[in-house]
């Protein structure tokens, strides 16, 4: 075990500094740093090493390191200690994410945060960050447990145990760990818990029980619903952040999109949706095809982001599997439900899906449906919006590609067209005669949601040749259009599915 003083030194000659310029980055005197090299200041403190963290530019896991050998602990590898994974790519925005959870999570009353969202959104990524920033606060440092390989309650106490740095509590309960664990100040990460969440939900609640100092960090794609857990979402990228992290991948790999691709770039990055992942599969694409290219087969189909990155977890290999991943963890209903919400464009209502998937659950209460769509949302599959006066929920487009392809498979495709159909032909019947009523301002809101079902069950009428359908509905959407001052772009749709369906 490297003694701190010659961990210093390490850094600082890779770092490539003298002692006086370590000194000046790190806002301390260069008398400081050479008594801390030779050894003649051991303990130093917390607020000193922070400062030197920061001015060596550790990474995180350098950082766990430097920090244990500064309090004369055995370094973390002493134990088949777990680490944080490492990224090289540098963090693209999060400032707000990152003031918000730290703020949050050095708060004395905050003693689980679970960061959750959709699979590849930057849920572990900003974990990492947040747990590093927060280590000052806690006297006893971070552990960080990734909880991947773990299918039950014994290997996620085992898991815990050797992040612990104890492999003889590897097979005993949460008591024990709980008892091991006493009352350190110590923030626990536990990365990507939404394949056992049942047990790792009953393992905080012990450890947050008898450990009072104790503070739990958790990604999952699935809450924990322990009582006390504060829920943050973790949003997607901005477009410009998602073109940035595009744009600097892609010099990664030897290629520099120039000014004429942006415009490729900021589309293909809308149809990304703003996730992390999604633009890093799609980055590593750049050295077959240009970005022009990577826009028009993306908005085809997303079937070619999968990289050959061996070292990425399989459920991040591609779009797919990490759809997949959550998808197996539903049940057969949910399952089923999901695939039929795929029918809808641009988010749906409830009163809409309890209307379209009466077709694929003949016995289906509207309560069914309502715990349906709230398993979906806890198990970040889709998002909800309740900003609104009625709550919407829609699917990122991968997402949605990929329960399509679902419902392919169950033979109901026709039927649940045909009553998304009949659903938006009422629906919209409706809104036209509210167009011209004192409520027309929130009507047009209202239309703002819907507007791409409503698009589509246009689209399907002409398709199907219901040309009193197609005419009912094409009034309301020109009238709202026109209304809108958007008429061209309505022009636009409608000649484009006229000559699509001659
Ligand atoms: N803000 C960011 N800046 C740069 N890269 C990011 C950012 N957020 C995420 N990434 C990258 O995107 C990929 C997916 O992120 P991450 O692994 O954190 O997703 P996740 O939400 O934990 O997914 P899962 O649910 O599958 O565990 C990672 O390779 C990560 O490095
Ligand atoms: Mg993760």
């Amino acid at each position: 075990m490297l003694e701190f003083a010659a961990l210093l030194r390490q850094h600082r000659l890779a770092a490539g500094l003298s002692q006086e310029e370590l000194a000046r980055q790190a806002g301390l005197s260069g008398d400081a740093v050479a008594a801390l090299e030779r050894g003649r200041r051991r303990n130093p403190r917390p607020l000193t090493v922070r400062l030197l963290t920061q001015a060596l530019e550790l990474t995180a896991d350098e950082r766990m390191a430097f920090i244990a050998a500064a309090r004369g602990h055995p370094p973390p590898d002493s134990a088949p200690v777990q680490r944080a994974p490492v990224f090289t790519a540098m963090l693209i925005g999060r400032e707000a994410e990152l003031k918000d959870n730290l703020r949050l999570l050095t708060r004395s009353d905050t003693r689980l945060l679970t960061l959750t969202g959709a699979g590849g959104i930057g849920k572990t990524r900003l974990a990492i960050e947040v747990s590093a920033a927060a280590e000052h606060a806690f006297a006893d440092g971070v552990r960080w447990a990734s909880l991947g390989g773990c299918t039950d309650e014994a290997t996620l106490c085992a898991t815990v145990a050797a992040t612990l740095g104890s492999t003889t509590l590897a097979d005993l309960g949460p008591e024990t760990l709980a008892e091991y664990l006493d009352d350190r100040a110590l923030l626990l990460v536990l990365d990507g818990c939404e394949h056992i969440v049942g047990a790792t939900a009953r393992l905080c609640a012990t450890l947050l029980r008898l450990c009072p100092r104790l503070a739990v960090l958790a990604t999952s794609r699935e809450v924990l619903r322990v009582p006390g857990e504060k829920v943050r979402v973790v949003p997607p990228l901005t477009e410009a952040e998602s073109a940035h992290m595009f744009t600097s991948l892609a010099a990664s790999y030897g290629a520099r999109p120039g000014d004429a691709d942006m415009g490729h770039v900021t589309r293909l990055c809308r149809r990304l949706d703003g996730l992390p992942l999604a633009v890093e599969l799609a980055a590593a694409r750049v050295n077959v095809l240009t970005p022009e290219q990577l826009v028009t087969e993306v908005e085809g189909s997303f079937r070619i982001l999968s990289s050959a990155n061996r070292l990425a977890p399989a459920r991040q290999r591609s779009l797919d599997a990490s759809v997949r991943w959550s998808y197996d963890l539903l049940t057969a209903d949910e399952q089923r439900f999901f695939a039929v919400v795929s029918v809808f464009t641009g988010g749906w209502t409830m009163a809409a899906a309890q209307t379209v998937a009466a077709g694929a659950f003949p016995r289906a209460s509207s309560s069914l449906v309502l715990d349906m769509t709230a398993r979906l949302v806890d198990t970040s599959l889709i998002t909800v919006d309740r900003s609104g006066g009625a709550a919407r929920y829609d699917m990122f487009a991968f997402v949605r590609e990929f329960a399509a392809s679902r419902l392919d498979r169950t033979g109901l495709r026709d039927d649940l067209e045909h009553r998304h159909l009949a659903y938006y032909l009422r629906w919209s019947v409706r809104a036209q005669s509210e167009l011209d009523s004192p409520a027309a301002e929130s009507w047009l809101a209202s239309i703002d949601a819907e507007v791409g079902n409503l698009r589509s069950a246009w689209r399907r009428a002409t398709a199907l040749r219901r040309r009193a359908d197609a005419t009912r509905l094409a009034r309301t959407i020109a009238a709202y259009y026109r209304l809108r001052g958007r008429e061209l772009e309505w022009r636009t749709w409608d000649k484009r599915a006229h000559s699509s369906h001659p």
